[in-house]
């Protein structure tokens, strides 16, 4: 059923935006997708309009004259090398896109801002974070001992902008974790990465032993939580259009918990292949070849609370704390494999004969998933506050079935071979 509701989704071709864009179309009355390209082909009721978020607010207002809407949803993101650099840059995105709507006046229209960022916010990339992680949770502030989160700065801002200047606009954050989406021409992506390394792996595995976990030994039974593009732009919708919601910040992660052990093997057999049996053993030679492993340095965010839940060790120090050295292990450190000459060969080879996009390999980015499966502890978020709000999650939708369907995906756009 169609409403008369309208949106504006900045960063409407990231892997988030996009699934945002697609959801909200299916029954808003306007929605314009906002982005520096246009990768897609819109149904009627999206207009993609071109804005370089880097520009000053007066710029970003002269391309955005007329552009107005109820409902914001902000999921832009431009990585930078330095954490920094990253505070800097997309802090300063939403700052001036946020001037930009008052400089137009487009602000007078807007009933609520949603603000997607993710489970860095518990720094889940800097060591241990205490499980299940809940939004309450404390957040890395000092900057003695941690990295500055552009997540922080970007909240900061978005409530400052609503509660100081705008209190009739209200606003929500949402924190996903380890997301399974599909972007054209974007392979910061789990799942296109991964289904790249099975597809080599099996192309060199001459003798069908089978494939080896790239990730670490410990997280292979560690347990995970994953959010499907399609759930969280489905969620994000539901948080925009509750009213109970107002103000308030989310988890958003897919109805189940997930680990490798599962996953893994049915990966393998999607693919037409199968894990080794003997993949930890020191006598396979891909698992030694490539085998790393790099201490995370800072106190594991777990420390914050060490004292409140009975995990500080002796001597009173608050950041001391009760538990292995949080480490980033690869079995197969993928950075590293991705350059072999006998593997960009194998690619090279599959890409020709199925007819591949040449540059999938070469795009993929395989420092972003040494990280996500090299972690050595579980990474848990709870959607309790979701529920007590009243989110219920799409019955479809789990991590396995999202994996599977990303992956039909990407043999579509012939990132991976087709399926036989
Ligand atoms: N991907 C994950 O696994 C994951 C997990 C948890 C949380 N998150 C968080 O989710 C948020 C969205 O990330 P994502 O992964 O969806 O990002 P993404 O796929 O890289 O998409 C980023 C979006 O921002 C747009 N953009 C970047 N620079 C821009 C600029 N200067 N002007 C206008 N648009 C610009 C891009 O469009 P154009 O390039 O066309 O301009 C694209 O639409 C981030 O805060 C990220 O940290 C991501």
């Amino acid at each position: 059923m169609s409403s008369e509701n309208t949106a504006i989704v900045v960063g409407a071709t990231g892997i988030l935006g996009r699934e945002i864009v697609k959801e909200l179309a299916k029954d808003f009355k306007k929605v314009h997708a906002l982005s520096r390209s246009k990768k897609d082909d819109c149904p009627s009721n999206v207009e993609h309009n071109f804005i370089d978020l880097t520009s000053s607010a007066e710029e970003m207002a002269n391309t955005l004259k007329g552009v107005e809407a109820e409902y914001i949803f902000f999921a832009a993101y431009l990585q930078k090398d330095s954490e920094q650099e990253n505070w800097d840059v997309n802090g300063d995105m939403l700052l001036n896109y946020l001037k930009s709507l008052e400089l137009t006046g487009a602000v007078k229209h807007v009933k609520r801002i949603i603000l997607v960022t993710g489970c860095k916010q518990y720094g889940v990339h800097l060591g241990q974070v205490k499980n299940p992680m809940l939004e309450s949770d404390p957040w890395l502030r000092d900057t003695s001992l941690y990295p500055p989160n552009f997540y922080y700065r970007q909240q900061d801002i978005l409530r400052e902008f609503c509660e100081k200047s705008h209190p009739e606009i209200s606003w929500v954050v949402t924190y996903p974790n380890d997301v399974i989406g599909f972007a054209n021409g974007n392979f910061m992506n789990l799942a296109s990465g991964l289904a790249l390394y099975v597809a080599v792996s099996k192309e060199l595995d001459s003798d069908s032993k089978g494939i080896v976990w790239p990730g670490g030994e410990a997280f292979y039974t560690k347990f995970d939580t994953f959010t499907s593009s399609k759930l969280h732009a489905a969620f994000c919708k539901w948080a925009a259009l509750t009213p109970g919601t107002a103000n308030q910040a989310f988890n958003v992660v897919n109805d189940d918990v997930a680990s490798w052990q599962d996953l893994w093997p049915r990966v393998a057999k999607r693919f037409g292949t199968k894990v080794r049996e003997d993949q930890f053993s020191d006598s396979v030679g891909v698992g030694v070849k490539w085998k790393s492993e790099t201490e995370l340095p800072n106190p594991p965010p777990i420390a914050l609370l060490a004292g409140e839940i009975g995990l500080r060790s002796g001597g009173g120090d608050d950041k001391k704390v009760n538990v292995p050295g949080s480490k980033l292990e690869q079995r197969v450190n993928l950075t590293k494999w991705s350059q072999e000459k006998e593997v960009k060969e194998a690619w090279d080879r599959l890409a020709e004969r199925e007819g591949l996009q040449k540059d999938a390999f070469e795009k993929a980015t395989w420092g972003f998933l040494d990280f996500i499966l090299g972690r050595n502890f579980d990474v848990v978020a709870s959607m309790s506050k979701a529920k007590r709000f009243g989110w219920v999650s799409p019955p479809s939708i789990d991590t396995w079935q999202a994996l599977d369907e990303v992956f039909g995906e990407l043999e579509e756009a012939k990132v991976l071979p087709a399926r036989k």
